[in-house]
């Protein structure tokens, strides 16, 4: 076992070290000799794909986080409305499906119950169904109307990591051939975005070098029984997923908001000593979002809170509120969620390990659900 771990202490560790390979390999061949994209596996009529009107992003867990994020760029890419549902609620309320509904299906082992249930009931109210896969030869992609397999080879860990960043990447990539097909976006525009995006396995290397300080601070926090994480819009997922894989690992309350909901009740949580994770957008970003997150951090550590704060690499508006900084190289916002994860991942192994856990097999979990 130690010789597949490749010298790492942990398949969490190898997995985490994996990640700009999942997300280049998730990339590959995906383009024709003029740089198209060709979604080789998606084998739904291009006519059908057209008159999508609405996307539902059904999975659990992880996966699930992984569709908030593409919720934010397939919306603003293809304008098309996304929604997102735990693949165990959606059957339950009654959803509303039909022909011009394309439900995707995010797993990374292809087995997971509740997410097979949920594409049984779509393809029973006529929706098609794409599912993102990392697993061949599962379940979920042979009852699904196509599959847009994620390379990231296989994953061990029970606590996802690398299949998060490439479920995020071949949605991404869902999204940009749908805005390539319906017209919303010139061929200039998906090959600059592309290019972005083949820009981010360098970047996230750039996020794991740096990962020996993220370490240094968890294992000083191995006592702490709380930990907050606030983002906002790409980053709102980004926290969500960081409480998850605390809970997971370290067994610990661990809770993400989005930073704007801060004011409406989660500040009340703050006191001394909290540690608070914020996800910061990037400052070249539209809409001052920055300001009002570095506002967010300024307020909770009015109020006691220990902040802990991911940045883009030059971000100096946030060095007077911080108490530890984790910088991040700087990318497009959409992509930003690729990096931004990465010091959450290794903080939740990094304090679980120091706690003395297993960080491969946590309690009470198992990789793939097979049981509704
Ligand atoms: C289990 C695992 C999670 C995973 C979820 C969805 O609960 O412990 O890590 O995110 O299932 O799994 P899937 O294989 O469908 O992505």
């Amino acid at each position: 076992a130690a010789a597949e771990k490749g010298g790492f202490s942990s398949f969490m560790d190898k997995e985490i070290h994996d990640q700009p390979h999942a997300v280049g390999d998730t990339l590959l061949g995906r383009t024709d000799a003029d740089g198209r994209l060709v979604l080789d596996d998606l084998r739904i009529d291009e006519a059908v794909l057209r008159t999508v009107d609405k996307i539902i992003v059904v999975a659990c867990g992880t996966a699930a986080y992984s569709g908030h994020v593409a919720k934010y760029a397939i919306e603003h890419w293809c304008r098309i409305p996304v929604e997102v549902e735990l693949a165990h609620e959606f059957r339950y309320r009654d959803p509303i499906v039909d022909e011009k509904t394309l439900v995707v299906a995010v797993t990374q082992s292809g087995e997971t119950m509740d997410t097979l249930m949920a594409v049984r009931h779509a393809r029973e109210q006529g929706a098609k169904v794409i599912s993102i896969v990392n697993t061949h030869g599962s379940t979920i992609p042979r009852e699904s109307d196509a599959v847009l397999y994620t390379h990231a080879g296989p994953e061990i860990a029970v606590a996802s990591t690398k299949a998060f960043l490439s479920q995020i990447t071949a949605a991404y990539l869902l999204g940009l051939y749908l805005a390539q097909l319906r017209g919303n976006k010139f061929p200039d525009e998906i090959r600059e975005i592309l290019d972005d995006l083949r820009e981010m396995p360098r970047k996230i290397q750039t996020v794991i070098e740096r990962g020996e300080y993220v370490s240094a601070v968890a294992r000083s926090m191995k006592d702490a029984t709380s930990v907050l994480f606030l983002g906002r819009h790409v980053g709102f997922p980004v926290a969500l997923e960081g409480a998850l894989k605390l809970k997971e690992l370290a067994y610990i309350h661990a809770e993400g908001f989005a930073a704007g909901e801060l004011k409406h009740g989660p500040i009340a949580l703050i006191d001394e000593g909290q540690p608070v994770f914020v996800v910061v957008p990037s400052p070249r970003g539209r809409d001052s979002l920055h300001s009002k997150v570095v506002s967010n951090i300024q307020e909770i550590r009015a109020r006691g809170a220990r902040t802990l704060v991911i940045a883009e690499d030059g971000d100096d508006a946030v060095l007077p509120y911080a108490d530890e900084i984790f910088w991040i190289p700087q990318s497009p916002t959409l992509m930003s969620p690729l990096l931004a994860v990465v010091p959450l991942q290794i903080f939740a192994m990094a304090l679980a390990t120091a706690k003395g856990l297993d960080v491969d097999q946590p309690r009470n979990l198992a990789k793939s659900v097979t049981v509704e």
